[in-house]
């Protein structure tokens, strides 16, 4: 559908009556609004221009022979091409009438009594046209939101396919080169090998968190039962390596809740904040992680803590830690791509929960994670 096109053609109105006469009244009345007016004569008629035209209104004599109002509606109502559009019904004053138009409460409908008064026509018509332009700007952004994730989308396959894969043959044959015929190389020779491999391993890291980011604004999240002690279990046993490296300890001081939550970015979530915690460790201190259940402010809602003795931050730089590829000067001697914690935020957000972070310089950070125990649907 063009949407550029269809939002600056003027909106369709269709009038159905049966009397030339009050079609010519209706036509003269809605002349003053920007709109294109059609006219019909019968039911049939106006099935089959409601099927070529985008209509923003119908205007609709109740009183027909053959079809009448009520028995056009029902119709127009069961079709999807057409059931959307806004129906107001014009009709001699009638008690019998007024009470069919309670049945039709759910849809987008009004009614008009005859003779029909000039002005309160105007406005509700003017009403319906201006509820048809929002919904055609809704339905704009929509479809321009749908284009972008999708662009996303292929972004992150042409990253993980077309990037990941030449990256892969330079790590893998540096590695081989180092292996097989560092015997052959000169000093200097093997320290510029190690510096290409060194330096692809780091691109290999920055594809692998640019497309976790790129893929958290593209994907739904899938919401089950996620049993966060597992998570945390997960991410220590493949930090293991990291930890004893580091001679780290990473201590888990409460049971944690089971929630609704996505189990992929519950694992990404827990994952930054203890490898941040693990890897932004003072020089003369060892890491020491404690995770910790606290209360959350409001009923049914929990706060995780995940507290570390590192380099910490000053606190007017904590706000920028979540933007993407923000790094602190006293993290430049790390390791990093600045990804992580815009990961973690994007990851709060998605299960409508918030972030709290303190910290004191050259002592700790405290990260604490508030998450609902379920998703309203
Ligand atoms: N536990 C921590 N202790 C001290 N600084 C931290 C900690 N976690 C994050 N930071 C700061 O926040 C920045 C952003 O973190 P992150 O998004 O995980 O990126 P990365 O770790 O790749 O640099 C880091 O570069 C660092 O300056
Ligand atoms: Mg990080």
């Amino acid at each position: 559908m063009d949407t550029q096109k269809n939002r600056h053609q003027a909106p369709k109105i269709l009038v159905v009556d049966d009397r030339k006469e009050n079609l010519f009244a209706m036509q003269k009345i809605l002349q003053v609004l920007h709109c294109e007016v059609y006219v019909v004569q019968s039911g049939n008629e106006a099935l089959s221009y409601t099927l070529r035209h985008d209509f923003a209104l119908i205007l609709l004599d109740v009183n027909m022979p053959e079809m009448d109002g009520f028995e056009l509606a029902e119709l127009l109502r069961s079709n999807e091409e057409t059931k959307h559009i806004p129906i107001i019904f014009v009709t001699a004053s009638n008690k019998e009438d007024q009470s069919v138009f309670k049945g039709y409460e759910s849809g987008a409908v009004d009614y008009l009594f005859k003779p029909v008064n000039a002005d309160i026509l105007l406005s509700k018509v003017k009403i319906f046209l201006e509820l048809n332009r929002r919904n055609k700007e809704l339905e704009a952004i929509q479809s321009e939101l749908e284009r972008s994730n999708e662009s996303l989308r292929e972004f992150a396959q042409v990253v993980s396919h077309d990037l990941k894969n030449p990256l892969n043959v330079i790590t893998g044959l540096s590695e081989l080169l180092i292996a097989r015929h560092s015997a052959d190389m000169t000093p200097k020779g093997k320290e510029y090998m190690n510096q290409i491999s060194a330096t692809a391993d780091r691109m290999n890291h920055l594809i692998t968190d640019l497309l976790s980011y790129a893929q958290l604004n593209a994907k739904s999240v899938t919401f089950g039962n996620v049993d966060l002690n597992e998570v945390v279990m997960n991410v220590i046993s493949d930090l293991s390596s990291t930890i004893e490296h580091n001679e780290g300890q990473v201590i888990i001081q409460d049971r944690l809740p089971i929630i609704q939550a996505d189990a992929t970015q519950m694992y990404q979530l827990f994952q930054n904040i203890i490898a941040n915690g693990l890897k932004y460790r003072r020089k003369e201190q060892s890491p020491i992680i404690q995770i910790s259940l606290l209360e959350g402010n409001e009923p049914d809602t929990f706060v995780i803590q995940i507290q570390d003795n590192g380099i910490g931050m000053k606190n007017e730089d904590i706000p920028s830690i979540f933007t993407p590829f923000k790094r602190l000067d006293n993290a430049k001697a790390y390791e990093g791509t600045g990804l992580g914690l815009a990961t973690v935020q994007k990851i709060i957000e998605r299960h409508d929960g918030l972030m709290e972070v303190e910290s004191i310089l050259g002592e700790r950070s405290t990260f604490r994670v508030h998450l609902p125990i379920s998703q309203g649907f």
